[in-house]
């Protein structure tokens, strides 16, 4: 049976050589697996435009993206620190819900979620917290496809001595990130977004002098970020049973991005997709939740049709009966779905979604209100 292409934030649409790489069986503690591991963790510094010379360090940890975020967040903040969240969505929830259950002392700070947490405030935010040791933010608010523009608000953060973490869970290889420029402390990505490679761990790109000073700071034993470093620097090996198969792929899927021409290419594949799907469903009467301007090319949020027979459950089963896997909403107040544009795909197979998509809609007329 033909896989369906999935329009999700992850687990995406993989290329064909990428779930082939998976095909080996190999020994965690084989030599070219332990190249294998440390080539990964040069080329995400790369991506990211540095180096371990430029004194950064990229940690891989098992478990899905949350277990990179409970990591960084359960073993940098020290028992007295305390931690703000800038959130504009679910995802920022989460890392305050995180951060609360391991008894940190933190502060949420909420923007609307159609909003981006907004340099002056945050500047504010910032003078009335002098206790506060860390920040967070969601680089991509998943919940809206909403990017949030972190340039000031880094150098706002770093200005005032905090260490700062970003979730770039869906943004990392599809939006640009420099961390040459922007001196953030932690970012946090998963392989199985706009990286394109299957789910099986997380990565933390740190920098090596606060990440240092994190030694018997972690409140868990297998999310310890510093141990895991250290096992990793030590021999090359995870501390536990490494995820070996997603591994392979994961080098496979970086191969991949490279032959495209790297994050800026991608970057603009995922563009020509967004405008695509934003082009098509306007015709057929949908309006996207999030203003054109705040719109990432990741993911996006539209609301559902004026009409109270509207189900999405009909809606997805019907798409998904024709090979299409769509998204549904996340938002605390709007009726939305969300439709991702990310993973092994092009504008044609966004205009194929479209099509089915306008085909339901006039089987079931009253659903849209356009005239299509
Ligand atoms: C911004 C963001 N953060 C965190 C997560 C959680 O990742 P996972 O579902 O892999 O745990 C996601 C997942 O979509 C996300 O988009």
């Amino acid at each position: 049976m033909k896989d369906p292409l999935l329009f999700t934030p992850g687990p995406l649409t993989t290329s064909a050589t990428v779930k082939a790489a998976m095909q080996h069986d190999v020994g965690s503690r084989d030599t070219d697996f332990i190249e294998l591991v440390a080539g990964i963790r040069a080329e995400l510094l790369r991506i990211a435009g540095v180096s371990r010379e430029q004194g950064y360090e990229a940690v891989l940890m098992q478990g899905s993206g949350t277990f990179g975020l409970e990591s960084v967040i359960s073993s940098v903040i020290p028992p007295e620190g305390r931690f703000v969240v800038l959130a504009n969505g679910a995802y920022g929830e989460r890392m305050a819900a995180i951060a609360e259950r391991l008894g940190i002392s933190t502060r949420l700070a909420r923007w609307p979620e159609n909003e981006s947490p907004d340099p002056a405030s945050v500047q504010h935010l910032i003078e009335e917290e002098p206790a506060a040791t860390h920040v967070a933010i969601v680089r991509c608010e998943t919940t809206t496809g909403i990017l949030n523009p972190i340039d000031e608000i880094t150098h706002i953060v770093k200005a005032a001595g905090r260490e700062f973490i970003v979730d770039a869970m869906s943004s990392f290889g599809g939006v640009p990130i420099d961390l040459n420029k922007l001196e953030i402390d932690y970012v946090i990505s998963s392989p199985n977004k706009c990286l394109e490679s299957v789910p099986g761990f997380s990565f933390v790109l740190a920098r090596r002098a606060v990440l240092e000073t994190t030694k018997d700071c972690a409140r868990s034993v297998s999310l310890d970020l510093f141990a895991q470093w250290e096992g990793l620097e030590r021999n090359g090996q995870f501390r536990f049973t490494p995820p070996t198969h997603a591994l392979l792929a994961f080098a496979r899927a970086l191969e991949e991005l490279r032959e495209e021409g790297g994050v800026s290419a991608r970057a603009a594949r995922y563009r020509a997709n967004h405008e695509a799907l934003r082009t098509g469903m306007r015709e057929l009467g949908f309006a996207e939740y999030l203003p054109e301007e705040r719109q990432s090319n990741i993911i996006t949020a539209f609301r559902y049709p004026d009409d109270p027979n509207f189900q999405f459950e009909d809606f997805y089963q019907h798409l998904r009966a024709r090979g299409f896997v769509i998204y549904p909403g996340k938002l605390s107040r709007a009726n939305c779905f969300r439709i991702g544009t990310i993973g092994r795909m092009n504008e044609q197979n966004v205009r194929d979604l479209v099509a089915a998509i306008g085909r339901y809609a006039r089987l079931k007329p009253s659903y849209v209100s356009a005239t299509i």
